[in-house]
């Protein structure tokens, strides 16, 4: 009985893990719901991209540094495909809550606010 007990256990910690981990994969831009402030350009995405980015995109391209440069990439996808679903820019990865930001204040518009 007591070994039945501990197995029941164990497969409910390792199905409760699949099911997380199921869960993101199957809504990948479902980050953080509860998350209700705003997200602005000049008080999140400029920080952002200074401190994850401009360390090799002030001389690789796609140049970044200013709103307008930023708006080409995310104009022709290549910063949605590789920020958002690639998730490979940067390569050290972003954090859900950075996503989190930035999928915001893209479904907003993606305005220099
Ligand atoms: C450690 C250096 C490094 C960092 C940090 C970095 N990148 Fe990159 N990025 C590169 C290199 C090198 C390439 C070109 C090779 C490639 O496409 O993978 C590139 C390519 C890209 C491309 C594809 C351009 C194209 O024409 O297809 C995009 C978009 C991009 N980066 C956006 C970003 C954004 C946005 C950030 C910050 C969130 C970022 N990168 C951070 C090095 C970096």
């Amino acid at each position: 009985m007591k070994l039945h007990l501990a197995f029941c256990s164990c497969l409910f910690f390792v199905l409760s893990a699949c099911y997380y981990d199921k869960a993101e994969e199957l809504y990948p831009n479902n980050y953080n719901q509860t998350d209700t402030s705003a997200a602005t350009y000049a008080a999140h995405i400029a920080p952002l991209i200074n401190t994850k980015c401009m360390n090799c995109h002030n001389t690789t391209a796609p140049i970044l540094g200013d709103y307008s440069k930023l708006k080409i990439i995310i104009d022709n996808g290549s910063f949605n495909n590789r920020v958002m679903v690639q998730k490979n820019m940067p390569p050290s990865g972003l954090s859900i809550s950075e996503l989190s930001k930035i999928q915001k204040w893209l479904n907003a518009g993606a305005l220099n606010n």
